[in-house]
């Protein structure tokens, strides 16, 4: 059987690193990797796979940046090429990026069958490019994976027959569990940035709501220019954040006060999320890592998908209007108790419960 496996961006290369190892240990699958090129630097994307042995993509389709609809619609001409020259028998796309969406229609329109791995999220924000992404993902897909019970109640309540869904647990739980054993041995971020355990913030900015919105970026940096009074705060800069760091006009003096970094293989990051005193982010998967290595998190958006951090005491949210709301969200969560203990992104092989799906 030939899976065609479509990845474009970077928490797409640690999700399908697991899942390709998995997919190698049967000789009766054969996976076909297709990188849409929406990532490109190498510290967004060739990095990943260098580090974390993956094979290199059969296919790269180059296509970079650029809007929602050129950017998508560019994928799904050279997807539909692909898909056609190599009449995989499932596409097997991650997450909720235009890489994503691309990867589900282009298979669907040619009656291939989608499996589609983190099915089941939703912001209930229809203003995130992301929550678009997945509910035409999650209704065009016949094999939904979701991480948790939540994406399986959401894909029921929208009318997705049951024997469409599988709670496989989170594969980015499998990927920290792996890949967070070996950072300790196979990274010296810490010695290279002269940081000690538990004495610095680790902060990552790239969603759209946050970069595109001028007084919420200069809110969100400010803010974290005032923890950094007290602690070290460590942020790897995500490209579209140093385009907007310089449109927006951030004061300098704020930014001067923060270790801005430029982005980081998986190791390096798993190593400063492990160490971190806290974590303070708007991305996805940078909520769960916390939680995977029990550091408290902010998270600075409107909203999460991941409920489950936040209602268990793990988690706050922080929408970053003002700087103080920031600082004070950041301070709060540090003197509050550690959150309840939960299973709550499966039993570590969910990539494996993929392949044998
Ligand atoms: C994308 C995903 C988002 C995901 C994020 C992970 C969509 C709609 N968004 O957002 O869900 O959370 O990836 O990081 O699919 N750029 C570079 N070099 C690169 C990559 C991007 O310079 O290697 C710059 C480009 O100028 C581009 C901008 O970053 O315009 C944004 O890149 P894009 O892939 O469009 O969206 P992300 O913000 O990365
Ligand atoms: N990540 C990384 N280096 C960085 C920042 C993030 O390896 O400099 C990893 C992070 O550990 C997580 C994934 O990238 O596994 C999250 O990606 P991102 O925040 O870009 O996207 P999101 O999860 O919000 O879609």
């Amino acid at each position: 059987m030939k899976i065609a496996v479509i990845v474009g961006a970077r928490p797409q290369f640690i999700k399908a690193a697991v899942v390709s190892h998995a997919l190698a240990a049967r000789p009766e699958l054969t996976e076909v990797m297709v990188h849409t090129g929406q990532h490109y630097d190498d510290n967004m994307s060739a990095i990943f796979f260098r580090e974390l042995d993956i094979p290199e993509p059969a296919y790269n389709l180059g296509i970079g940046a650029g809007g929602h609809g050129e950017q998508t619609g560019r994928m799904l001409i050279e997807l539909e090429r692909v898909l056609l020259a190599e009449r995989p028998d499932w596409v097997l796309v991650y997450g909720d990026t235009n890489s994503t969406l691309a990867g589900a229609l282009a298979a669907t329109k040619l009656h291939i069958p989608v499996a589609h791995v983190e099915a089941g999220l939703r912001s209930f924000n229809r203003r995130m490019p992301e929550e678009v992404n997945r509910v035409v993902t999650d209704h065009v897909a016949n094999l939904l994976f979701v991480p948790t019970e939540l994406g399986r109640t959401n894909l029921l309540h929208e009318g997705v027959p049951p024997a469409q869904i599988r709670l496989i647990g989170d594969v980015m739980y499998d990927a920290a569990l792996f890949y967070g054993a070996q950072a300790a041995a196979r990274s010296d971020m810490l010695g290279r940035l002269e940081l000690t355990p538990r004495n610095y913030i680790l902060a990552t900015v790239h969603r759209p709501e946050n970069t595109d919105d001028g007084r919420r970026l200069r809110a969100l940096f400010e803010g974290l220019a005032q923890v950094a009074e007290r602690y070290r705060v460590v942020l790897p800069l995500h490209p579209r954040t140093r385009g907007a760091l310089a449109r927006e006009r951030v004061p300098e003096n704020s930014l001067a006060r923060l270790d801005i970094i430029e982005p980081v293989g998986y190791l390096d990051m798993l190593q400063l999320e492990q160490n971190a005193a806290l974590i303070a982010s708007d991305s996805g998967g940078i909520q769960k890592e916390a939680y995977f290595f029990r550091v408290p998190c902010v998270t600075l958006r409107n909203e999460t998908e991941w409920v489950e951090l936040v209602e268990s005491g793990w988690n706050r949210i922080c929408p970053p209007l003002t700087a103080e709301a920031v600082a004070r969200a950041v301070a709060a969560a540090l003197a509050a108790p550690r959150g309840r203990e939960a299973d709550f992104y499966g039993d570590g092989r969910a990539a494996e419960h993929i392949v044998d799906a």
